[in-house]
Formats: structure tokens, sequence, C-alpha cells
């Protein structure tokens, strides 16, 4: 395979992220990381025009003082010639993961609400139900795609019950959500993917402002009330406001999740021992979830702008420019993580990387780590004798958000189907 002439084999060849375009480097992507925080960990990437930073202690810098506020507005999209993005735009420049303080604080402390523990507990128990009923189906058969039969699907209902719109709606939000996430996750853009992008923009936007009428007319628990009724000393966000945090917050809710279980199971299954290990002491799923996330981080990178002209573990980063910082890498950091590259579900002081750091940390990962866990503990206890099926794993192309297309897997079925009652022991 080559990339502008380059051979994936040859350790010589230009050090860029831009390589994850590769089947095969997008599969293993820690060799590659390996190379940017050993040889250049503040790295000028010469295909990308970005400052790729790749060590832990360089990455919590980037996410701790860097900006957020990264999204053209729709006036400079209008100078570049690019007009037709403007309904992107326009819903981006008001999403907390793309604004600053004091922007940044008002908004994530009104939305702050969503979660309090008793709003969690009431999802935690939807959420064996809905696990629940996604596996009774695939039991008799021995055999599943732990993606389309349990880790799409999980997310995305529990993303409209969070919400607090009809569940019956799941499969829209889905679409959207993965039309939406091929910008977030990609660095390279699809020009002819924009309208469609545009599309799912303008239908959300629609949706969620039918949304807000419907809860003034008859109200029901969810984000979307939480987002319209937020107060603090008497400042309230707009009806814009409410609809572009609801996108932000159902887009960055499911492919992440979806990843999460689906690189999780996957993981576990590669390392037959830790996978016993665990089935043997469920009560290690809490610590296994975050050893997953690290090992095989969901999100792998975000972006941010250098707030000054400043230094960066000796690189001189000016004001504006833009940085890539690789979570995926940072939490595979021999300096942070002893012995990095091994899964160990037991691993202690895992600070991981994985829902990012300091104020933009993970808004739902509350409600993320409640879904992998109860995803992971049912199939260990339903599908003894879980094993990979012998076909070759396609990673998506979205190179930031990091999960599987398919993954098929057989257990033993037990006769007479599952026992009832699992749930409770
Ligand atoms: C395993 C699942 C998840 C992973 C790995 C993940 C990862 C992340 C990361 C890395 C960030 C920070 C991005 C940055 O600093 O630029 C973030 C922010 C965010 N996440 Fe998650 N996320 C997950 C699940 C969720 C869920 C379930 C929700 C919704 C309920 C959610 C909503 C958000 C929102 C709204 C933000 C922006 C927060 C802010 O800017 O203050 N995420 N997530």
């Amino acid at each position: 395979m080559s990339a502008g002439g380059v051979t994936t084999s040859s350790r010589d060849r230009p050090l860029s992220l831009y390589h994850l375009l590769e089947p095969e480097v997008l599969a293993d992507p820690y060799p590659l990381y390996h190379r940017l925080r050993t040889e250049d960990p503040v790295h000028w990437d010469p295909f990308l025009h970005v400052w790729v930073v790749t060590r832990y202690r360089d990455v919590v810098r980037v996410l701790h003082d860097f900006s957020a506020d990264r999204t053209p507005s729709p006036e400079q999209l209008t100078r570049m010639g690019l007009a037709e993005l403007n309904p992107i735009a326009q819903v981006m420049v008001k999403q907390m993961l793309f604004l600053d303080a004091p922007a940044h604080t008002r908004i994530r402390s009104l939305a702050a609400h969503a979660f309090t523990p008793a709003r969690v507990e009431v999802l935690r128990a939807h959420i064996r139900e809905i696990t629940d009923r996604l596996l009774e189906p695939v039991l008799p058969a021995g055999r599943m795609d732990v993606i389309a039969d349990l880790a799409e699907p999980l997310p995305c209902i529990v993303t409209a019950e969070m919400l607090g719109v009809p569940v019956e709606d799941h499969r829209r939000l889905k679409s959207w959500s993965q039309d939406f996430a091929e910008m977030l996750g990609n660095f390279q853009h699809n020009p002819d993917h924009a309208p469609k992008i545009v599309r799912a923009v303008e239908e959300m936007t629609a949706y969620f402002r039918s949304a807000m009428r419907d809860q003034r007319k008859r109200p029901r628990e969810g984000l979307v009330s939480t987002l319209m009724n937020a107060e603090v000393g008497g400042d309230r966000l707009t009806e814009e406001e409410v609809i572009a945090n609801c996108i932000v917050t159902m887009v960055g809710g499911q492919e992440t999740t979806t990843n999460l279980i689906g690189n999780g199971v996957l993981s576990l299954l590669r390392h037959p021992e830790e996978l016993a290990k665990l089935r043997s002491d469920l009560s290690l799923i809490p610590s296994a979830v975050e050893e997953l996330l690290r090992y095989e981080s969901p999100s792998q990178h975000t972006g941010r702008l250098a707030p000054a002209d400043l230094e960066l573990s000796g690189r001189r980063i000016l004001r504006r420019q833009a940085v890539i910082a690789v979570m995926g890498a940072a939490n595979r950091d021999p300096d942070r993580f002893p012995d990095p590259d091994r899964l160990d579900i037991t691993r202690q002081d895992n600070r991981h990387l994985a829902f990012g750091w300091a104020a933009h940390f993970c808004f739902g990962a509350p409600l993320a780590r409640i879904e992998g866990q109860i995803a992971l503990e049912a199939m260990l206890r339903r599908m003894p004798g879980l094993a990979l099926e012998p076909v070759r794993l396609v990673w998506r192309t979205n190179l930031g958000l990091r999960g599987l297309e398919a993954l098929p897997v057989t257990f033993e079925t037990r006769p007479g189907g599952a026992p009832a009652g699992w749930l409770s022991r």
C-alpha cells in the first residue's frame, strides 16, 4: 500500500498522521504513534500542516491551555467561497465543544443538570432493559455481529431516552449522527459529502425545534427539557443554543459509545487471559472498561488552536496554528503508563485521556461508562464461550473515531435459551 508514493513498510518515510489513511495503519496505528512519540513528539506534520502532539504530558497541556474555538464562522466561510457550508457553521459555533471560556463555561454549567446522580440511575435501569431486549433475539443463534446487534442500537436508543425524544426516532438520530460524525472525526474532508452533511444539520435543526415545541405542550424529562429550562442567575440558553447543544450531545454519545463496546469486546477476545480473569470476577468490569478506553480509545484525537505564540516541549508554535492532540498515542505513553501496550484490566492509576481533559472533559462520560459496563456484563453473563469468527476485520475510515465496521462472534447456546432474570443476579 502506498500514500503519496511512500510505502508503508519503510521506516524512513515522512512522519505524518496522514498515514492513518492506509488501511493497515488504521488497523494498528500504535507503531505510527510510537514513532511520533519517540522521534518527534511535537511534530509539524508536512502533509496536514498542523502540529501533531503525542506525549501524555503535552496532550494534557494542549487540552488544558489551548483554544477549542476552532470552527470557521459563517462569515469566514463566505469569504473563503464556501457559503454552502454555512448551515453547519451556524450550528457548530454555538456548540460547547467549540467554545472557550466564558461562553463555554456558561453553556456547560447550564447543561450540567442533565446528569444528576438521580437521572443517571434512571437511565441505568433503562440501559439494562434495552441491552436485554437487544440480546434476546440473537441468543438462540449462537452468533451475532456485536456492532449491528448491540453496539450501534444501544447508544442510539439510550440517546433518544437521554434527550427525551420518542425512542421510535432512534434510527433517524443514528443516521444524522453518522453523517455529522464524518466531519467531527476526520481531518480529510470529501467535498462530495458536504451536501449530505448540510442536509443532516438542517434536518436535525428542524427536528429539535419541533421537539422543543412538543416540550412546551407536553413536558417530558430529558436533555431537551433540561437545556430549555436551565437557568443560572437569570441567564438561559437561546433556542438556537439549545438546538446546537442537543445536536453535539446526540452525536457525541453515539459513534463513541458504539466504538467503546466494539473495540472493548475485540480487545478482550484478543487477550483470552484477561477475558477469563474478567469472567471469573465481574466486579472487575468498571476497571476493565477504563483499561479498554485507554487501550483502544474510541476517540483517538481532537483539535485545538494555539492561544498565543508559545513553546511546547522545545518547539515554537505560533498563535492560531492548529494542533492535533492524539489521545490514542498519549494513552500508550510509557512515561505515564507502565508497559502501555499490555492490556491489564486490573491496571491501577489509570488516568487515561479517552474522555479528554480539563474544561471539555466528556460531558457524557458517566453515561458512556454505564453503557460500556452493562453491555460487557450482559455479554459475559449470557454468552459463554464467546469467540471471534475467523473473518477479516475492517476498521471504519473515520480517522478520529476508531471503530469497526462489523464484529462477528460466536458463543454457546444454552438449551431453552438464556436463563431468565440474569439482570437481578
Ligand atoms: C465512550 C464514549 C465516549 C467517548 C470516548 C467520548 C469522548 C469525548 C472526548 C475525548 C471529548 C473531549 C473532546 C475535546 O476536548 O475536544 C468529549 C466531549 C464531549 N462529549 Fe463525549 N465521549 C463519549 C461519550 C459521550 C456521550 C454518551 C455523550 C452524551 C451524552 C457525550 C457528549 C459529549 C459532549 C457534549 C462533549 C463536549 C463537552 C465540552 O465541550 O464541554 N460523549 N467526549
